[in-house]
């Protein structure tokens, strides 16, 4: 199966990230949101990043121009109709998904592969929202989605092994790494980093040292690029409150549930670097 075409739904930090880094690598690229305003903010994103890499003289200029006319935004699923893969990054709640899948289902042509970037739902009740199961995997990307050189490729009971090795070969194809994983929550890397994280803010509530001691340490005692709490803040600790509910509800075990301390920041409004304050102030 040879993928030409690639269509991005959603256009937030991963949507942006995964559409560039399709048209670098030569694709045309179509991505879809919801309203004119979410579309215009979203590739108004990849712009900027495209110029930071010009900036840095990671890319000439006329390679941005060329990168930039393969992007293509757009509101309207049609579009997508003769894409050979999608890949959905749009907010991370199930119904929505699903409701997405199944529209994208009758929008797009029949031997297109679907590919979600959920990062804790399982794959396979996203897959069954469609008709074409055995043509849907799980592509899941790290952010920031330019830089982190992995992919999480995820397979499913009903996963042919034609669409498995496509998306192992598209993966590889944007410059990323991929590893295999069987579907389960949270995959390979949230079912270890999650309960990592949530260790971390339960070690800061007993009191067992301060933020920038804790962050210190796993940073400079084991390499780790970013403390839990600057990993926390960058990451969001809305979408890790609600990933550590998403792993919890399927496996109801302890290291998945979500400490007060996280559930009252997150219903005080502090989400972390977007809203300007998490753990820390920015
Ligand atoms: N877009 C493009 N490039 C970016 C970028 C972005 N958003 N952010 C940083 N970069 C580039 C910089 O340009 C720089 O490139 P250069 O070295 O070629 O000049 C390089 O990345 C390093 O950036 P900085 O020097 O500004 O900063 P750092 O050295 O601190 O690196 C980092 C930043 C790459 C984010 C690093 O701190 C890191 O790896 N942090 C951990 C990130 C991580 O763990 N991500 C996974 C989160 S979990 C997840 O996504 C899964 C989800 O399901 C929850």
């Amino acid at each position: 199966m040879k993928i030409k075409k690639v269509g991005v739904l959603g256009c937030g930090l991963m949507g942006a990230g995964i559409a560039e880094i399709a048209a670098k690598a030569g694709y045309t690229t179509v991505v879809r949101e919801v309203t004119e305003d979410l579309l215009e903010k979203g590739v108004g994103r990849i712009q900027k990043s495209l110029d930071r890499a010009v900036e840095k003289g990671k890319m000439e200029a006329a390679q941005r121009d060329e990168v930039h006319a393969r992007i293509t935004g757009t509101v309207d699923l049609d579009a997508l109709a003769d894409c050979d893969l999608v890949v959905e990054a749009i907010v991370e709640n199930l119904d929505e998904k699903r409701k997405t899948f199944g529209n994208l289902d009758r929008a797009v042509k029949d031997e297109a592969l679907f590919a979600s970037n959920t990062s804790s739902l399982t794959i396979t009740q996203l897959a069954m929202s469609t008709s074409r199961p055995e043509r849907f995997v799980g592509l899941h990307f790290f952010n920031p989605v330019p830089v982190m050189k992995l992919v999480e490729v995820v397979r499913t009971l009903l996963t042919s092994d034609e669409a498995f090795d496509t998306a192992m070969e598209w993966a590889r194809s944007v410059g990323k790494e991929p590893i295999a994983c069987r579907d389960n929550s949270g995959f390979i890397v949230n079912r270890l980093l999650v309960p990592y994280l949530l260790d971390a803010i339960r070690a800061y509530e007993e009191g067992i040292g301060t933020l920038e001691d804790i962050d210190k340490g796993m940073q400079l005692g084991c390499g780790y690029p970013m403390g839990p709490f600057t990993l926390l803040d960058f990451v969001g600790l809305d979408t890790t409150y609600y990933i550590a509910n998403i792993m919890f509800e399927e496996y109801r075990e302890k290291r998945f549930a979500p400490p007060p301390l996280l559930k009252q920041m997150v219903q005080a409004g502090r989400h972390g670097r977007k809203t300007g304050r998490g753990f820390y102030e920015y």
